[in-house]
């Protein structure tokens, strides 16, 4: 069995303290102030919430007609006819740019701000509707010249820099799918994703500014490239200014296109059909190989516009900042699109939320009078342990709403959120929502009393419920999966290159009543809130960032010396979760502070920063079941003293 030569130093048990903070929590209600509910958007939420699911055809009909501008009517709402591969607006053309910019480019508000943006060294960027449209339709016009066509997948490999969010809107405004990857993965992970998504052209920059030292994006790109050589072209931003190699023929500088005639400021949208993909996102997955999630073009920008207008309440005058990474699902659907869709003002920021104070987010609210805040229990948790004289040095008074996502958010810093940022003004909307379900699923709006720590109720037209592996559901306080019984525009519709992983994922745990299985438990209390748990599978979420325990254990097994690895996410006050990785080395080799640096580097080099392992520990074999699968449930018991359950299906060692 396994020999633990080290004893993790943290205490507590994930799901005891959450289930102590959820009883003490569930009758904890923050009513809403007739002021927010007589102002909001949609202020009969809860009728409607209660009444849409009679008819949920109709409902999304009219999101789709307010939202949406249509080259051409479709015929179907809904086609469901082959489930679980759903069709939404069937028939209807239309094309997601054109929705967010050239519209609003022929109205009053091509002289509105859609995006302020400030870079971590202090400089700033405005740019109004008519002016990211014109940047948008020349990069569009670039990247056509390069030969891109409609169906063809770009990736983009960049900072947090507006270039990405321009990027992002010329690939899909030709018709061509974009495969946005997180600049703190590193080369294999980037090779991995070019090659699966079969990018000819990938976008990237020269480096990005991360806390005052820049990241070479520009060499791992070179790096990854090397490993998969489909790309022909590459395009580079400058940002840093600092030294790269461009290679003759193939790179190419970003501002150098943009200056030449092929970028005419004007750029036909492709017309698209609503079913076709619009957009890849790799995610973790149960096997090694990230899979990429695959959003279409219809029904993704119907669900985004619909959640983002009544969830955050989004008015004509609002500062909107969504905090999140653009090449998280968060920034693709809420910083990207949906904002621009509902032609919103947004505030974008590149650099650390405490860099080089911790007080640089608030600042930033104050200085560009940021009026909602969206971002994740780990920067909250990360920027309380500072202390509130930071925030309170600052003018907050704008914010009127605040926003939390991506992991379950515990009521001490709820408590913070909501009383030194929002100074017990504004609403907590805590959302929960997936790569895979494209925009918020279970949320509260501004109307609804809240309970810190849950994600209250579904949004309208959405059915989630909280069942037994039999599929009867749950007693309020019982534990069980999360599922949701009906389709919603916003469903990922398949995995790219894998319709056979899409069915296996999230439709086969309750196949017989066609439920989607959202691979999260969770349980409701006796006012039908819904309280997330956490993953059943093996995702872990380090500061709110979904990693696949495949890819990290696969990197760790590149390593010359590793003969097998298993890695577990353990409860961290801070980042949620971190990463503990256990190896068997090759006989004969003996462990030691040396290798365990080393094996952190090379998987820093091979995956990213973001999923180094925070201990790494030798142990002479891993326990398996009898079919060679770890079990990282009994990996992680061990490690956390807890009682290792059932334990049947162990191979004997
Ligand atoms: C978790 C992020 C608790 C959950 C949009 C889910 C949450 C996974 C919340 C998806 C929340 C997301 N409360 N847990 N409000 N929001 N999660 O694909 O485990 O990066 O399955 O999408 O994050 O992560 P993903």
């Amino acid at each position: 069995m396994v020999s633990m030569s080290e004893k993790s130093n943290r205490s507590g048990q994930p799901n005891l303290r959450r289930e102590v903070e959820i009883l003490a929590a569930t009758h904890e209600i923050y009513a809403p102030s007739p002021d927010v509910v007589s102002n909001a958007n949609l202020p009969n939420y809860l009728e409607l919430q209660q009444q849409a699911l009679s008819d949920i055809i109709t409902f999304w009909d009219d999101q789709a007609q307010t939202f949406i501008d249509w080259f051409e009517p479709y015929q179907q709402v809904l086609d469901n006819s082959n489930p679980p591969f759903y069709k939404w607006f069937a028939g209807g053309k239309v094309n997601i740019a054109y929705n967010a910019l050239d519209r609003h480019a022929r109205t009053w508000r091509k002289n509105k701000l859609a995006l302020l943006w400030e870079g971590e060294p202090g400089d700033v960027r405005l740019y109004s509707y008519f002016g990211l449209w014109r940047e948008v339709n020349k990069f569009a016009n670039v990247l056509r010249s390069m030969g891109v066509k409609k169906g063809d997948t770009v990736t983009l490999y960049m900072g947090r820099v507006p270039e990405l969010i321009i990027a992002m809107l010329a690939t899909v405004k030709i018709g061509a799918i974009h495969s946005v990857v997180y600049a703190g993965f590193s080369e294999q992970a980037l090779a991995d994703r070019i090659e699966d998504a079969g990018s000819r052209v990938v976008v990237t920059c020269d480096g990005a500014w991360l806390r005052g030292k820049t990241v070479n994006l520009k060499d791992i790109a070179d790096a990854a490239i090397h490993r998969s050589p489909v790309v022909q072209q590459m395009l580079v931003v400058k940002r840093t200014g600092q030294q790269v190699r461009m290679a003759p023929g193939r790179d190419f500088w970003w501002h150098e296109l943009m200056n030449l005639p092929i970028a005419s400021p004007y750029c036909e949208p492709e017309v698209m059909d609503a079913e076709d993909p619009l957009f890849i996102l790799y995610t973790s997955g149960s096997t090694g190989k990230p899979k990429g999630v695959v959003h279409t073009c219809g029904g993704y920008q119907v669900f985004i516009a619909t959640t983002l207008k009544y969830v955050f309440d989004l008015k004509e005058d609002d500062r909107w900042w969504c905090a999140a990474d653009p090449a998280w699902i968060t920034g693709h659907s809420y910083i990207t699109y949906a904002p621009l869709i509902l032609g919103a003002t947004s505030f974008m920021y590149e650099g650390a939320a405490d860099y080089p104070y911790p007080d640089r987010w608030w600042s930033l609210v104050e200085k560009y009078h940021v009026s909602v805040l969206y971002t994740t229990p780990t920067a909250i948790r990360r920027l309380m342990r500072f202390g509130e004289a930071w925030p309170n040095r600052h003018d907050l008074s704008t914010l009127r709403l605040l926003g939390t996502v991506g992991e379950p958010i515990n009521t001490a810093a709820w408590r913070w959120y909501y009383q030194v940022i929002g100074g017990e003004r504004c609403p907590i909307i805590d959302t929960w929502w997936q790569t895979e379900t494209g925009g918020f699923m279970i949320t509260p709006t501004p109307v609804v009393p809240l309970k810190p720590g849950s994600a209250t109720i579904p949004f309208v037209g959405i059915e989630a419920d909280v069942v037994r592996e039999d599929g009867a559901s749950c007693e309020p306080y019982e534990d069980g999966d999360l599922v949701i019984k009906r389709p919603w525009p916003g469903l990922a519709r398949t995995i790219w290159n894998n319709p056979e992983q899409y069915l296996s994922e999230y439709w086969s745990q309750f196949q017989a009543q066609g439920w989607y299985f959202s691979g999260d438990s969770a349980r409701r209390d006796d006012d039908g809130y819904f309280w997330i748990i956490g993953r059943t599978d093996d995702m872990i979420k380090v500061s709110g960032y979904p990693l696949g325990t495949a890819e990290i254990e696969n990197s760790l097994l590149s390593h010359k010396f590793v003969a097998e690895a298993a890695v577990i996410g353990l409860p961290d006050a801070v980042k949620g979760q971190v990463i503990h990785a256990f190896c068997v080395l090759k006989t004969g080799l003996q462990g030691d502070n040396r290798l365990v640096d080393e094996l952190k580097e090379h998987v820093r080099h091979e995956v990213g920063p973001i999923a180094v392992p925070a201990a790494v520990t030798f142990v002479t074999s891993l326990p398996r079941t009898r079919s060679g699968k770890i079990m990282h449930r009994l990996l992680k018991a061990q490690v956390l003293g807890q009682p290792v359950g059932d334990t049947s299906t162990l191979a004997d060692q």
